[in-house]
């Protein structure tokens, strides 16, 4: 009885953690948003106005970060050196740099550690870009989540509106293809489908019937 892992990848805002936090709440899997980690290191740059071309410096800082998730099942509250920033994380500043930071070597390569490292004989879902290629290549679940990129956009769009952030549809959708292509285009572990990884579009799709889409994919290893 192997712990079971569910590996979720795609482009930006496909609504993976959405089905992931989901898949978690029903199986009672613990739920860890990959991306945020990534996210909190860049907030961390970004507050010290570190120069973000500088690699050498950024690999030396990356020993003064310490990141947590709040909650013993690791949901998406995220505490950078203690402090909570869960809500900083998702805002346009972090949104625009992040994909050029999670793209250092050393960066991934200290966050694929404490990644793995969470789940040690635990059942999880974790979302992200390099999860069923590098961080959990032996996932037995692995799906790659893709959407119109228009959806997309709209999608995000409306989250941030809710939290009463003001940001022109124009600049998402730009910054989505933006992150994408840094993503994909990447030396160190780019943004790709793993072979055994199972496409899931969701752009005609509720979250009702991603779900049971998933649920379906994961059973026979229940
Ligand atoms: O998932 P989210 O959109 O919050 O991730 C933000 C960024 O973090 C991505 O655009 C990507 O550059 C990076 N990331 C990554 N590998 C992961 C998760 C996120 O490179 N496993």
């Amino acid at each position: 009885n192997k712990n079971i892992i569910v590996a979720i990848d795609g482009y930006s805002s496909c609504g993976k953690s959405t089905l992931a936090k989901a898949l978690a709440k029903k199986l009672h899997f613990i739920y860890v948003d990959s991306g945020a980690m990534y996210r909190a290191v860049t907030l961390y740059f970004l507050r010290n106005q570190t120069d973000l071309s500088n690699h050498d410096l950024i690999i030396d800082a990356l020993e003064h970060i310490d990141l947590n998730f709040h909650s013993r099942d690791y949901q998406s509250h995220i505490l950078l050196n203690g402090e909570e920033v869960s809500e900083e994380i998702r805002q346009m500043p972090v949104s625009e740099n992040v994909s050029k930071i999670a793209a250092i070597k050393e960066v991934r390569q200290a966050m694929v550690k404490q990644q793995q490292k969470m789940a040690k004989s635990k059942n999880m879902v974790m979302d992200g870009r390099d999860i069923g290629t590098t961080v959990f290549p032996d996932a037995q679940v692995k799906l790659f989540m893709t959407a119109d990129p228009k959806i997309r956009a709209e999608r995000r769009y409306k989250e941030l509106l809710s939290k009463g952030e003001k940001v022109a549809l124009e600049e998402i959708f730009e910054n989505l293809a933006h992150r994408d292509y840094l993503d994909t285009t990447r030396e160190e572990s780019p943004l790709v489908r793993a072979d055994d990884a199972i496409i899931l579009d969701n752009t005609d799709l509720s979250e009702e019937e991603q779900l049971n889409f998933a649920l379906d994919k994961i059973k026979p290893f229940l």
